[in-house]
């Protein structure tokens, strides 16, 4: 696949790309953001400022673009990949636009690099941010010219249903709302539009979760906010 094809990204050949009222650098290391995402920073942002959230965990940071929309409202960012590249973009970026933030910066697949010392030494509540990549590994025939140009590790989540990934960081998750240091924990998530009933699924696993869905600018419920707390 050629960068002179046809259907080569205008944003990778710019380097740019608008999102949310700001610049992003985007390469062809990382996903070019959807604006659909702009709805979990909404949400996002209305949930930092009523829980006072400290501290953000984005997991599957690629271009930057959650963690940073949120950066001016918290103490500290976490940035997670499992690409080094998207994360060497990511530093880069958020460390020249916010030089006064504290931030992290954690190349891991899922939660698995971090040790429960890690999070004992946060502060507050801590809210988890993800849009992990979600597609079926079969779905790529169907897709779109351009989305051919991106990379496979921020599109699909696995063989069955694309799904996989999020049950793995669930079962992350529920070792880690074991934790006695942990009081409280709380995630909002994007997943694909056909997914509502496989989330719920997966969360009926999860009885003292409590969680809502949230729609994006469709109206399709494809977004989750899921809290956990050790004393409710
Ligand atoms: C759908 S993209 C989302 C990028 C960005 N957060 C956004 O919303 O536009 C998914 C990201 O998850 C990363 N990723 C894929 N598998 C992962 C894993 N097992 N652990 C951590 N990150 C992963 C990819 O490298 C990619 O950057």
């Amino acid at each position: 696949m050629s960068q002179n094809s046809e259907n080569y990204p205008e944003e990778y050949k710019n380097w740019s790309l608008q999102f949310f009222g700001r610049k992003f650098v985007v390469t062809p290391n990382v996903l070019i953001p959807r604006l659909e995402t702009e709805c979990l920073i909404k949400r996002a942002r209305t949930f930092i400022q009523k829980e006072q959230i400290k501290t953000v965990i984005d997991i599957g940071s690629g271009s930057w673009i959650i963690g940073t929309c949120i950066a001016d409202i918290v103490d500290e960012v976490i940035f997670i990949d499992i690409s080094s590249e998207a994360l060497l973009i990511t530093e880069k970026n958020f460390t020249e636009n916010f030089p006064e933030k504290k931030s992290r910066y954690i190349q891991s697949d899922l939660l698995s690099q971090l040790s429960p010392a890690d999070f004992s030494s946060l502060r507050g509540p801590i809210l988890f941010l993800t849009n992990l990549p979600y597609i079926r590994d079969e779905d790529w025939k169907n897709m779109s010219k351009d989305t051919h140009f991106e990379p496979k590790i921020a599109l699909f989540g696995g063989e069955k249903t694309g799904f996989e990934l999020y049950e793995k960081l669930f079962e992350q998750f529920e070792i880690l709302c074991m934790l006695e240091s942990l009081d409280s924990l709380y995630c909002i998530f994007e997943f694909g539009f056909d997914q509502r009933k496989i989330a719920e699924e997966t969360l009926k696993k999860y009885k003292d979760w409590n969680y809502s869905f949230f729609p994006d600018y469709a109206g399709i419920e494809r977004f989750w906010e899921i809290s956990f707390e050790q004393n409710p």
